[in-house]
């Protein structure tokens, strides 16, 4: 894609502007103006409207990502720790973007951040709708000793930290499904896709890929999510600022991270049990071929989750399982 980021600074603003404006901006002619904004659309999905004799505008206007912004709103604790910070418009996948560069040297606090991902990766080979300019898409690279092992419960712990960037930006009643989706009001908010290179008894790296749903509009995510969802904006009653929540966002996970690396999971325990949406309801665990039905009772110190069955209690690790209620048909 070409990089379209000088004529979008202009645009988001929402107002109209001359095709003479832009075509100074842009240092081009009127009709390469009128080019650029065509394959503007076509490589973003944005509509921009024009009216005749006035000039070109995109309606609501688009918070774009701003590094300066997002880094100048970081916690003390945060900056620190932040190595790298890559804003890219278009991208396939931050995750394969921030694994291709841990494989290439070994990287530590290193995030890469998107406007829109044309393949967006989901848990359990799923896609994940990554439209522009409306979500937060971001890859964390981190680096652990102590092999797989020590990486138990990371996932859920991560959960945490999107819980507390969300309500610190404002949403109540944020809560977290195991292993790792991150709902409000039963509906989806944001997920969690974590992606390991290295050693799996040793030295290995871990990508955090954190995608949130901020302000994207039904519309526009139509049919292709298969589940119930919803946005930060929708959640909180008015429109959640990206910059704000990315900032937040990295806010409490960069010093998680490094907390998780000295403590595990077992640091992160009681922040989980006390978001558990699932806590005590009757639920199906599918692994495979077997589905389990019982009573969720938490998760367990290494973040296995615990269910309660006539047979007594059986402990479910991360992977290819899903946990659902006895009386929801989504998985
Ligand atoms: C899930 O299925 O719940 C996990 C979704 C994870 C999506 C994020 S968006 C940023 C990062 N890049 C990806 O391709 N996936 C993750």
């Amino acid at each position: 894609m070409i990089d379209h980021s000088r004529i979008l600074e202009v645009l988001a603003d929402g107002a109209v502007h001359s095709g003479e404006e832009l075509s100074g901006v842009l240092g081009v002619s009127r009709t390469a103006v009128w080019k650029q904004l065509r394959r503007l659309q076509d490589d973003t999905g944005l509509k921009i409207e024009s009216i005749k004799g006035k000039g070109y505008f995109l309606r609501g206007g688009i918070e774009l990502l701003s590094r300066s912004q997002i880094v100048d709103l970081l916690s003390p604790a945060a900056r620190p720790l932040l190595v790298e910070f890559c804003l890219l418009g278009q991208t396939d996948s931050t995750n394969s973007i921030a694994l291709q560069r841990a494989q290439r040297s070994p990287l530590s606090g290193h995030v890469i951040v998107a406007e829109q991902q044309t393949a967006g990766r989901g848990r359990r080979g799923r896609r994940w709708v990554s439209p522009y300019g409306c979500n937060i898409y971001c890859s964390t690279v981190w680096q652990f000793q102590g092999g797989a092992a020590a990486l138990e419960g990371l996932s859920l712990a991560v959960g945490v930290a999107v819980a507390r960037a969300l309500t610190a930006t404002g949403l109540s009643g944020v809560q977290l499904k195991w292993p790792n989706d991150v709902l409000w009001e039963g509906r989806k908010l944001a997920g969690i896709l974590l992606e390991m290179i290295g050693d799996a008894a040793g030295h290995c790296q871990v990508v955090v890929g954190i995608g949130i749903n901020v302000s994207m509009r039904p519309e526009v995510a139509g049919v292709l999510i298969d589940q119930p969802w919803t946005s930060a904006t929708a959640a909180a009653g008015r429109q959640v600022s990206r910059n704000h929540l990315l900032a937040s966002l990295l806010s409490e996970l960069l010093p998680l991270l490094a907390e998780f690396e000295a403590r595990g999971f077992a640091a992160f325990h009681d922040a989980w049990s006390a978001l558990d949406t699932m806590y005590g309801k009757e639920v199906l665990v599918q692994a495979g071929d077997q589905v389990v039905a019982g009573r969720a009772a938490g998760v367990a110190a290494n973040g296995a989750l615990v269910i309660d069955t006539p047979l007594g209690p059986q402990w479910f690790h991360g992977g290819e399982v899903s946990l659902r209620l006895q009386s929801s048909n989504h998985v």
